[in-house]
């Protein structure tokens, strides 16, 4: 029997998602009605200009074979864009078009993981990095719970850059950073980023920035692009996505910014060979999206900025359960130690299924998150304020038993 990738045990994991979903749905599928706040997808339509744009560039031939790193008027477009939004200085050939964020975050993976190689995954983290870092034969990963202590205000930055230094083994080749973050909505300044700059540089590292949820701020936050500070252009790996901004999560839109040494690498070798690209007419889409009107972008984070009071105030009503306030992306990480009161976490999230709240587990972030649950804001706000009510009247039932 050949030995399958699929053997590796960090691929065999489970998916915390889909055991929820499907749970909500066998209740859904009863006659229950169950309020969605486990998924991670914008409930926003893709802006119409931009479908527009899509059907247009498709009537115009848009629809050959694509550039192996990308549309080079889209290529164009995204030169200026990180210039004006990033502060990242970038030369075309820097810029490869991906199958959305997720392909580009592989390909960082690829590039920079061989076997015995360590990436430290900054916690708690995107529940796909784990498999991301699975399929580089032989890589592995470790975790620093970092977010939320920096959420809350907790560490500075040279305390920041001590528990990175800590964390470091010989093994460690680069450091996968995320921010605004997914699950905690941590966004982090410029001086703790200026530390961990420090770091890369004292060590000699790459670090993968996941920049997905770059235009989601909230509370007056700014996302500062990694690579934008002094020396680090050279050692980032910058991952964007026109998923999250423009809610285009079937598109599979994103690109990466990489430094000149592996220009060869990401969009000739890497890109190419996985995808052989993306479609022609949805990059051309892609470029309207950046360029066009941008007030749908503006409409929806405020509708995630009015659901995130919602949630808050909500919660903040009567329940044991406490969400440090998020100030980016569009989830609440709420801290469920009170409620879940000793029991195993899926027994608390099936209770909260049964009063009709779907949550996603802490641990689909990382094991030592057992005390957490992510709260999305990516559904109505009405629904938001209806779990949080929910929530804040029952979860202390648990507790209490
Ligand atoms: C932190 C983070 N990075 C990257 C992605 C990838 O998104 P996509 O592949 O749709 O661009 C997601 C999606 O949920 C995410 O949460």
């Amino acid at each position: 029997m050949p030995r399958l990738i699929a053997d590796r045990p960090v691929l065999r994991m489970t998916s915390e998602l889909g055991r929820v979903m499907a749970a909500a749905r066998a209740r859904e599928l009863a006659g229950e009605r169950v309020l969605h706040l486990e998924r991670g997808e914008p409930d926003f339509d893709t802006p119409p200009h931009i479908v527009e744009a899509l059907a247009k560039a498709a009537r115009d031939g848009y629809t050959h074979y694509p550039d192996q790193r990308g549309e080079i008027s889209l290529r164009e477009v995204l030169v200026q864009k990180l210039a004006r939004e990033n502060g990242l200085s970038t030369h075309v050939d820097d810029i490869v078009v991906t199958a959305g964020g997720t392909h580009g975050l592989y390909l960082a993976m690829q590039c920079l993981l061989s076997a015995e190689d360590e990436l430290l995954v900054l916690s708690p983290h995107w529940m796909a990095i784990p498999k991301l870092v699975g399929f580089a034969s032989g890589a592995r990963y470790r975790t620093l719970p970092v977010y939320l202590e920096l959420l809350s205000g907790v560490w500075t930055p040279a305390e920041f850059a001590t528990h990175l230094r800590a964390a470091l083994t010989p093994a460690t080749r680069g450091i996968y950073l995320n921010t605004p973050n997914n699950p905690t909505g941590a966004v982090l300044s410029r001086e703790h980023l200026a530390a961990l700059a420090e770091v890369a540089i004292e060590r000699d590292l790459y670090v993968i920035s996941d920049e997905a949820y770059e235009h989601l701020t909230y509370d007056g936050a700014k996302h500062v692009s990694l690579g934008s500070l002094p020396g680090m252009a050279e050692r980032t790996i910058s991952v964007f996505t026109f998923s999250k901004t423009y809610a285009m999560t079937g598109w599979r839109v994103g690109y990466v910014v990489s430094p000149p040494a592996v220009r060869s690498v990401f969009g000739p070798l890497l890109a190419f060979y996985t995808t052989h690209g993306v479609f022609p007419a949805s990059q051309i889409a892609a470029r309207e999206a950046v360029t066009g009107s941008q007030e749908a972008v503006h409409h929806m984070r405020a509708a995630y900025d009015e659901r995130r009071r919602l949630l808050l105030d909500g919660l903040a009503g009567g329940s044991a359960v406490r969400a440090p306030v998020p100030k980016g992306a569009f989830y609440a990480f709420a801290n469920v130690a009170a409620a879940r009161n000793g029991r195993d976490l899926w027994d608390m999230i099936d209770e909260w299924l049964g009063f009709g709240v779907a949550a996603l587990p802490g641990t689909a972030f990382g094991p030592e998150y057992g005390d957490w649950v992510r709260l999305s804001l990516a559904t109505r706000a009405e629904d938001v304020a209806e779990a949080a009510k929910r929530i804040a009247q029952h979860a202390g039932a648990g507790a209490r038993a």
